[in-house]
């Protein structure tokens, strides 16, 4: 497939990164090294609109470590390879979640010393990435009200095995081993005015402060606003103090895998459709772009021929036969309502507040 004329058309001083750069940011993307090596139409596109790149699974525990000692770095080597090759900076995603235990660690925990193994997984992988990050996330989705814990911890499997301190482990580990990489806290489920994500905030940032606090580096919050169309509560006053607080700790903000579930739409029709994912997006970037502390803003995923929002099962979904249009790249690669949306926003940022 070659890149369509309405993508060429919008390459270079058109493009989403030089928009941004505009004003303080960097525009990225997720991607998936296998389907990038095989698509020089979706490597044309990536390097002509943006400026960093974070890789969507291939640096996860569960792509990296097929055995206790064993380490597969080929997918994530390919992905810092074709950063580097474009001139692109490169997020590093992550080193600690819940959702990515490998099963040979699961299945038998106990012949483990899994606080050595933690640290010295950050060592190892962290030294092979040494200079080459722009950010890493270190700590990913470590917060769970409803898990009952007073401090929000989530009783994931780091957490039971090493206790609340492995978030410090990670922090400090990283910090050693990759001095010039932005260390990142990354979480989801900050984004609306509602009770559930109005007590997340509340413990994310108690989490933030008792970091702090322990003096564990720490240099930046990912708010990864995997944001809803049609969504029955609001984007504002929640998520702008949220914001200005984390500013207001010298932290940086970057918006880390925007994109936008539209399950909620009704409409077949898809002009209607893209025109109200086009406004969501607006709104939330109005919103979160009008604190300085931003800077840098990423999409999970590049065109909607690929987005996690189509994978997994569909019986859950209320639109299971419909793939969804969630990101500013259509299945052609035109660029979608949302692509123009996405550089309004970048273009009237510190004009205009949606809050
Ligand atoms: C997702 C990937 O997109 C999927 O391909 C994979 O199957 C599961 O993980 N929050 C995160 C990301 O921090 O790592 C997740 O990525 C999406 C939610």
């Amino acid at each position: 497939m070659e890149l369509p004329a309405e993508a060429k058309a919008v390459a270079g001083k058109n493009s989403l990164n030089r928009h941004a750069a505009r004003h303080g940011l960097l525009a990225g993307t997720a991607v998936v090294v296998r389907a990038l090596q095989r698509d020089t139409a979706l490597q044309q596109l990536i390097a002509d609109q943006y400026g960093i790149v974070v890789s969507e699974n291939e640096l996860k525990w569960v792509a990296l470590r097929p055995g206790p000692k064993e380490f597969d770095f080929a997918p994530g080597d390919a992905f810092v390879d074709f950063a580097t090759k474009n001139k692109l900076l490169i997020r590093g995603h992550n080193f600690v979640w819940h959702n990515s235990v490998p099963s040979w660690l699961l299945r038998d925990p106990g012949s483990y010393d899994v606080r050595q193994l933690l640290a010295e997984h950050i060592q190892t992988v962290g030294a092979r990435s040494r200079g080459k990050m722009n950010s890493w996330d270190v700590g990913n989705e470590a917060i769970l009200p409803k898990d009952g814990r007073e401090d929000g911890l989530r009783k994931s499997f780091w957490f039971e095995h090493i206790g609340p301190d492995y978030i410090d482990l990670a922090f400090r580990t990283a910090r050693a081993v990759d001095p010039t990489a932005k260390l990142t806290y990354n979480e989801y489920g900050m984004e609306y005015d509602n009770e559930d994500e109005s007590e997340r905030r509340k413990q994310i940032l108690a989490l933030l402060r008792r970091i702090q606090q322990n003096k564990v580096p720490l240099d930046a919050v990912g708010i990864q606003a995997h944001i809803k169309a049609n969504a029955t509560s609001a984007i504002g006053k929640g998520l702008s103090d949220f914001m200005e607080a984390i500013r207001q700790m010298g932290l940086e903000i970057y918006l880390t895998e925007l994109d936008v579930n539209e399950d909620d739409i009704t409409s077949n029709d898809i002009a209607t459709r893209d025109h109200e994912i086009a406004q969501t997006y607006r709104h939330f970037l109005d919103v979160a772009l009008a604190n300085p502390a931003v800077k840098l803003v990423l999409t999970w995923g590049t065109s909607d021929r690929s987005t996690w929002l189509n994978g997994g099962p569909t019986h859950h979904r209320k639109q299971p036969n419909r793939p969804q249009r969630s990101l500013p790249f259509d299945p052609a690669y035109k660029p979608t309502e949302t692509f123009f949306a996405m550089r309004d926003s970048f273009d009237t940022r510190g004009k205009v507040h949606g809050a």
